[in-house]
């Protein structure tokens, strides 16, 4: 497989939705995504973050063909909405990079009591993704890419205490909607084969690089992170390529799971990325698909 993302064409006339898309990795992405040609649907919560960084993006590429539309993933009511305001204004959607994400530490949770990375991370992807799938063109250029990271590797789906409020890790909560995208990727991708669709759903994950996304950390590990992450790390266009290449490369299938290839996988060229035993569990894949129906309230595929 070719890794590089060399020798792809003008993307003009194909739309992608990015979310959370005006910071850190999604800002990167949007912005490459711009370059090749895409007009880019930028999902944010914060509609002055995301003018801030529609400018930003358009001092850089004067003709970037960029639009805004107002999502919060945390409410299924805002996922909802967002859908049904792309339906309107938009009559196909050619990729879509479930890019947004939240980690934090504090247990909080969503108006209706689910807790908000679980909720942000996976259950409003999930919804967000069934919704706009039948404007989504049959054919493998059509793609569904989902941000999964490398701390899915010590986590399970805790079916019994989804909102992990009886967890001994702080961390927990994180890894699981992490663990909760890739398996949600995975089981995407079996249903549109069985359904026989060839469009393509995929997971990858960016390594690690210096956003917005550990601004919730305490104050000993945030500032020993930032002293090392530039040693350790890469910057969020590096940690963008692994979504760039699961949007773009003509070798895609489905199914795959993508990532840096450098050390401990913080950073380096894109490749295959390694992926726990757990995350490979069919069955598990399945029953969280239908819980993810059952907290929608929607059934999909
Ligand atoms: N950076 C890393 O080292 C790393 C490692 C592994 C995985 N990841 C994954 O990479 C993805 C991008 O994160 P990042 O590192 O670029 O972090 P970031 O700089 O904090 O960006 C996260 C984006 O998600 C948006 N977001 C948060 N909650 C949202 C909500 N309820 N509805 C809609 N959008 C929301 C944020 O909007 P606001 O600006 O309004 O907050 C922001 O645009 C995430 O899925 C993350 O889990 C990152």
């Amino acid at each position: 497989m070719d890794f590089s993302l060399k020798n792809i064409p003008p993307q003009k006339g194909r739309i992608a939705v990015v979310t959370g898309a005006n910071n850190g990795i999604g800002f990167e992405t949007s912005t490459a995504m711009a370059k090749y040609g895409f007009k880019v649907v930028m999902a944010c919560r914060n509609l002055t973050k995301a003018e801030k960084a529609r400018s930003d993006i358009a001092k850089e590429l004067p003709n970037a063909d960029l639009d805004i539309l107002q999502l919060d993933l945390s409410d299924l009511e805002s996922v909802k909405t967002f859908a049904q305001k792309f339906k309107n204004r938009y009559s196909r959607l050619d990729v879509l990079i479930n890019n947004a994400g939240v980690l934090i530490y504090s247990g909080k949770k969503n108006k209706a009591g689910i807790e908000l990375q679980f909720v942000t991370n996976h259950l409003g992807h999930f919804l967000l993704t069934n919704l706009l799938l039948e404007q989504m063109p049959d054919n493998p250029a059509s793609r569904i890419v989902v941000l999964s990271s490398l701390a899915h590797k010590d986590a399970e789906i805790y079916f019994d205490d989804l909102n992990c409020e009886h967890a001994e890790d702080a961390g927990a909560a994180y890894g699981q909607s992490k663990l909760a995208n890739l398996m949600f990727a995975d089981e995407l991708n079996r249903r549109l084969r069985r359904s026989g669709k060839q469009i393509a759903a995929l997971a990858v994950h960016p390594g690690g690089s210096d956003s917005g996304l550990f601004d919730e950390m305490s104050k000993v590990m945030y500032y020993t992170f930032k002293l090392l992450s530039p040693f350790i790390l890469h910057d969020n266009a590096a940690a963008a390529k692994p979504s760039l290449f699961g949007a773009l490369s003509p070798d895609v299938m489905g199914g795959e799971y993508f990532g840096p290839t450098g050390f401990m996988e913080f950073k380096g060229k894109v490749g295959v990325a390694k992926r726990s035993e757990y995350s490979r569990r069919e069955d598990i894949a399945l029953k969280l698909w239908q819980i993810s129906e059952e907290m929608t309230g929607q059934s999909f595929l």
